[in-house]
């Protein structure tokens, strides 16, 4: 399968690579260590040693340095080889573990998996609406078995919500409701309008002033190539009155992980009830009911039909509420299309040359 490349995906959340520990996950099909080099950088190596292609994350970490379990060669956070125990101890030029830019930001690990010299932080999307000192932000970690453009369809689908998540997200206002959904550079804004109908129940559960009476329910959702989504939904008393409004900022990150698995990341902001740890721990299960227990299992089993077939082949048939996902389909094509037909970098599989082996 082909993927974006030049572009910058989100590897973990920070605090899932905590000082001193080693996290091994898989992007784009390639097996990735990330960790922290002595002064708390995270950083990625690609999870392979050189000499043998023992992962490296069955080896040790101290300060930053990663030594391989299998014969001791010991690595910087740079993937330079620095210590050879073996025979003289030069060190082979060979002795080198693929690096990939990192960056911190919005609460996460960013990785850039393409050119290297292209890797510029200010290419990194905005997520301060919802990543931001002025809101308390439950976050989510989760492991799809389903391709990331699945998880895409998913998320810019909001017709499904009434009859997955009928107890939490989804309402009768929302299936009658109207779109919107339009381009903007590489980007499409996704705007959803239900009048004067009841707030779905998490709405309800949330603001109590909303419960039992006639809402105005609005939501935005923007994808950005190739698999983030920044949304917003706003609820207001029936009748245009924004005086008394409410809005929950969110977040959807997708990053691939295999063809047919991805990585997950969400997160819903919130500025009232700051500090009220019991709301945090409710609605961190109802999150993960609705996109763990509900949307997941769905995805999976979607996979498992199409059986590695890709969608988009089988000629579905398409509802209304299938416009965003499609868009951002056509507009990733698009996009992959463009960066392959762009020069190649060099290829950096060298053959193995047995004069420059050392020790
Ligand atoms: S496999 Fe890593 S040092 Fe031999
Ligand atoms: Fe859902």
């Amino acid at each position: 399968m082909t993927y974006l490349r030049n572009i910058w995906y989100v590897a973990a959340w920070a605090d899932q690579v905590p000082a001193g520990e080693k996290l091994v996950r898989r992007i784009l099909n390639e097996g990735l260590l990330l960790f922290r080099d002595a002064e708390g950088r995270a950083v990625a190596l690609r999870d392979r040693c050189p000499h043998r292609y023992a992962p490296l994350h069955l080896g040790k970490l101290n300060d930053g340095v990663i030594e391989c379990g299998y014969h001791g060669l010991q690595f910087n956070a740079q993937g330079a080889c620095i210590f050879n125990p073996h025979g003289d101890g030069v060190i082979p030029p060979l002795a080198k573990v693929e690096s990939y830019p990192v960056e911190e930001r919005h609460d996460a690990l960013w990785i850039w998996m393409g050119d290297k010299d292209r890797a510029d932080p200010a290419l990194i999307p905005d997520f301060s609406s919802v990543i931001n000192d002025g809101n308390t932000v439950v976050r989510h970690y989760l492991n799809p078995q389903a391709n990331y453009e699945l998880m895409i369809d998913n998320l810019l689908d909001l017709g499904h919500t009434a009859f997955l998540h009928p107890d939490s997200l989804g309402s009768e206002a929302i299936i009658q409701s109207t779109r919107r959904t339009r381009i903007e550079g590489d980007t499409i804004v996704d705007e959803l309008w239900a009048p004067d109908g009841d707030a779905p129940p998490m709405a309800q559960f949330l603001f109590e002033k909303f419960s039992g009476v006639k809402i105005d329910h609005w939501l935005q959702s923007t994808w950005i190539a190739p698999s983030l989504i920044r949304g917003v939904a706003g609820y207001a008393p029936a009748g245009r009155d924004r005086a008394d409004s409410e809005t929950l900022p969110g977040l959807h990150w997708l990053t691939p992980e295999t063809d047919t698995t991805c990585h997950y990341f969400a997160a819903l902001g919130r500025n009232f009830r700051r500090e009220d740890a019991q709301l945090d721990a409710i609605i961190d299960a109802g999150v993960m009911k609705a996109f763990g227990q509900e949307d997941m299992p769905m995805v999976a089993a979607i996979q498992g039909e199409l059986a590695g077939v890709e969608a988009e082949r089988l000629h579905p048939l398409v509802l209304s509420t299938d416009k965003a996902g499609i868009m951002a389909r056509g507009m990733l094509r698009k996009l992959i299309k463009k960066e392959r037909a762009e020069p190649a970098e060099e290829p950096s599989g060298d053959a193995p040359d047995l004069a420059m082996v050392g020790g």
